[in-house]
């Protein structure tokens, strides 16, 4: 397929790539399998896609994959007859808009920073006139080690942008830095990179809490509660949709990363709280998260033992940190609009009233969640939007539409521009 053709999205993604073209290069690291995941949702989102494979990346996934999944060539050496009668190398990176490196290996990061061109990939690179993009991922060590560090301190000062790299388990058995960032949060770079985010938030930043907490009694038990996430998520999407800089923080759920969001994953409310902390400023927060109350007050390093003829024991809690009333007395960073949710059983309007004073929140969402209702864990909501100006009463709409509702009433409130069906998402 060539530069150009119209490939409808075939999902409700939150950017429509249309018309874009990105060179993606993929150099040789264990997590290249990710990558597939990215060429299909970028697919879907319909973006154009290109790719060169260096000899280490054709190592880790075969240029079969690569050329079925992007429905394009595969390119692979720079001494090709074919290709290069065309000057394909620099053909390729001409008609890019962006061109992504994913995964980064250190190898690739090194020949950049040090403008080497002995390959394919590295000769496109040094030919570049286009943003460029990378995903490092590697080994714990080799990320932190000083070489790697001073070529990312170059290619940063040349304006080189870069999505990840993540903590965590890397695929050589070590944990730390240099995990290959989430396909959703490569996805929201490119959209970002290609500007076409767009809608009346561009240019805004939206925190949003979603999923219930975990609060650990000792290491395999813990407190916790039904939030499914599945309206945090939604409305981190909404955002999205609509141009926001999004942040979800969630706490365990079941529900997949929303594309075009940036995810942090937390267990407890402290956890929470300080990855809040981390991404202010904002403009907008929207607290949905179903954060406990408690947590146990004496953390057992041990799993506690049952033992014959002993009394069950007995859990002292201690209180855990108000992260809505935090957001919302933030001083100089204080979220322009902070939104909150109250899950009641009874009296809704007066709790959310209350709730709306005692947090000093801008709007509340009240919802019903009394037993019969089904909204934890169930597809719909029955809301209201309390404000110091009123009540307003939603019809029960499903979690997707509440969601899509709060977002339009947010670039509302915030903009004044109402999302209209020519906005570009
Ligand atoms: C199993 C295995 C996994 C590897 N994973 C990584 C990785 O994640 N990141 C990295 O920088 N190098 C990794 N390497 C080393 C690179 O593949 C190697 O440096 C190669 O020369 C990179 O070539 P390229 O950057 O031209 O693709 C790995 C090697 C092996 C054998």
């Amino acid at each position: 397929m060539e530069y150009g053709s119209d490939m409808a999205p075939t999902t409700s993604l939150p950017f429509d790539l249309r018309g874009k073209k990105l060179l993606l290069i993929i150099a040789g690291g264990i997590a290249a399998y990710k990558v597939l995941e990215v060429i299909r949702r970028g697919r879907e989102a319909g973006l154009e896609i290109r790719s060169i494979l260096t000899a280490g990346g054709a190592q880790f996934v075969t240029p079969l994959s690569v050329a079925a999944l992007t429905e394009n060539k595969v390119y692979q050496e720079i001494f090709s007859l074919t290709d290069e009668s065309e000057m394909g190398h620099i053909r390729l990176v001409r008609e890019a808009d962006l061109i992504l490196v994913a995964p980064a290996s250190a190898d690739i990061i090194a020949k950049m920073a040090h403008g080497l061109a002995d390959d394919l990939a590295s000769t496109a690179l040094l030919a570049a006139d286009k943003p460029v993009l990378i995903a490092p991922t590697m080994n714990v060590q080799m990320w932190a080690h000083a070489a790697t560090q001073a070529n990312i301190a170059t290619l940063r000062a040349r304006g080189i942008e870069l999505v990840g790299p993540g903590k965590g388990d890397l695929a050589c058995g070590e944990v730390g830095s240099g995990r290959l960032a989430e396909p959703p949060e490569i996805l929201a770079a490119i959209a970002r990179l290609l500007g076409h985010a767009q809608g009346p938030l561009s240019g805004k930043r939206a925190l949003v809490t979603s999923g219930p907490t975990y609060e650990p009694i000792d290491p395999v038990r813990y407190i916790a509660n039904r939030s499914s996430g599945k309206q945090g998520h939604a409305i981190a999407a909404a955002l999205a949709k609509l141009g926001a800089e999004t942040v979800l923080i969630s706490g365990p759920t079941r529900e997949p990363d929303p594309l075009g969001v940036r995810t942090v994953h937390i267990e407890t409310a402290a956890e929470m709280l300080a990855a809040c902390e981390a991404n202010l400023p904002a403009d907008i927060a929207v607290c949905a998260a179903a954060v406990a109350d408690w947590r146990v007050a004496e953390h057992h390093e041990q799993k506690l033992k049952k033992e014959a003829g002993q009394d069950a024991p007995v859990l002292r809690l201690a209180t855990n940190p108000d992260i809505l009333a935090t957001l919302s007395t933030a001083g100089a960073k204080r979220p322009s609009l902070v939104v909150g949710f109250a899950a009641e059983t009874e009296k809704l309007i007066e709790h959310a009233k209350a709730k709306l004073a005692r947090k000093g929140c801008d709007w509340i969402l009240a919802n019903d969640v009394g037993p019969g209702t089904g909204t934890f864990g169930g597809d719909s909501n029955l809301v209201h939007l309390v404000s110091r100006s009123g009540d307003e009463e939603w019809p029960r709409l499903s979690k997707l539409d509440v969601a899509t509702r709060l977002a339009a009433r947010i670039a509302d409130e915030l903009t004044g521009k109402h999302p209209t069906k020519e906005v570009k998402v």
